[in-house]
C-alpha cells in the first residue's frame, strides 16, 4: 500500500484531507507544524525514511496574505525554501509530490478568467513567495509534480471568508463589505477530493 505524507494537516485541506482519508486505500500520515515542521530540511528527509514515503501532499503554508507584507522572510521560508526543500527530496527519492498555489500569482487586472498559461504577476508578498515556491518545484522536479491553484478557500475548519459572513450576517441587520473582487471561492472539501 502507498503511503502519502500530508503536511500542513492541521489546515482547512489537510483536515478535509484526514476527513476523506478512510474512503481510499493509502497509508496516510497526517502531520502538523508540531511533528514536521516542512522549514527543517533534515527532519523531512527523517521522516521520509523512517516512513517510507511514495507520495506527499503539501498543504503547509505561509497563508496570512496581509500578514506578509511585514514578514517576508517567513512566508519565503515556508512558501518556497521549504517548497524547494521538498522538491529536492522527491526528486532524490523518486516520490510524486502534489503541491498547492495560489490565483495571487496573477495581479488580478484580467477582465476574463485565468488560465494556467497567463502571465504572472504577484503583487504582494504572499503571492511572490507562493510564485518562487512554483517555479523552484518546476525547475527541480517537474515530471513528477503537481501544482494545483486554488483560491477563496472555504470549509468548516479554521476562518474563512463564509465563516465571517455567516457569523456576520446573524449578529447585524446590515454589512458593508467590499463589491470590487471576483474571484472563485473553492470548497475545500471538494479540493481534497480532486487532490
Ligand atoms: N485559504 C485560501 O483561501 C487559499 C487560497 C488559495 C490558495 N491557498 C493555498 O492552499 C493551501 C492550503 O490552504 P489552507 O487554507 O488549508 O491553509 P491553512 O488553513 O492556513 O493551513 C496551512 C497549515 O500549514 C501549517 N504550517 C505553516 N507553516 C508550517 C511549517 N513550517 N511546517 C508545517 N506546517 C506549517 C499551518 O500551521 P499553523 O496554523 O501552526 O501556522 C496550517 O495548519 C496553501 O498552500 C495555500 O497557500 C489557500
Amino acid at each position: 500500500m502507498n503511503s502519502v505524507l500530508v503536511t500542513g494537516s492541521k489546515g482547512q485541506v489537510g483536515n478535509e484531507l484526514n476527513e476523506l482519508a478512510s474512503e481510499y486505500q493509502y497509508n496516510f500520515l497526517f502531520t502538523d507544524r508540531n511533528s514536521l515542521d516542512i522549514t527543517n530540511k533534515q527532519s523531512i528527509r527523517n521522516f521520509i525514511d523512517m516512513n517510507n514515503i511514495d507520495i506527499i501532499i503539501n498543504c503547509a503554508a505561509y497563508t496570512a496574505v496581509d500578514k506578509a507584507e511585514s514578514d517576508k522572510k517567513q512566508a519565503d521560508a515556508i512558501n518556497h525554501q521549504s517548497v524547494k526543500y521538498l522538491a529536492q527530496i522527491s526528486k532524490e527519492k523518486n516520490i510524486k509530490l502534489i503541491h498547492i498555489s495560489t490565483d495571487y500569482v496573477f495581479n488580478g487586472k484580467n477582465y476574463k478568467p485565468y488560465i494556467e498559461s497567463d502571465f504572472t504577476a504577484p503583487s504582494n508578498i504572499y503571492g511572490k513567495s507562493k510564485l518562487d515556491g512554483e517555479k523552484a518545484l518546476q525547475d527541480i522536479n517537474p515530471k513528477n509534480s503537481i501544482i494545483i491553484r486554488t483560491s477563496w478557500i472555504y470549509s468548516s475548519f479554521g476562518s474563512n471568508f463564509v465563516k465571517t459572513m455567516l457569523r456576520l450576517g446573524s449578529e447585524r441587520e446590515e454589512l458593508g463589505v467590499i463589491f470590487d473582487q471576483v474571484g472563485t471561492p473553492t470548497y475545500a472539501k471538494d479540493l481534497a477530493r480532486t487532490i
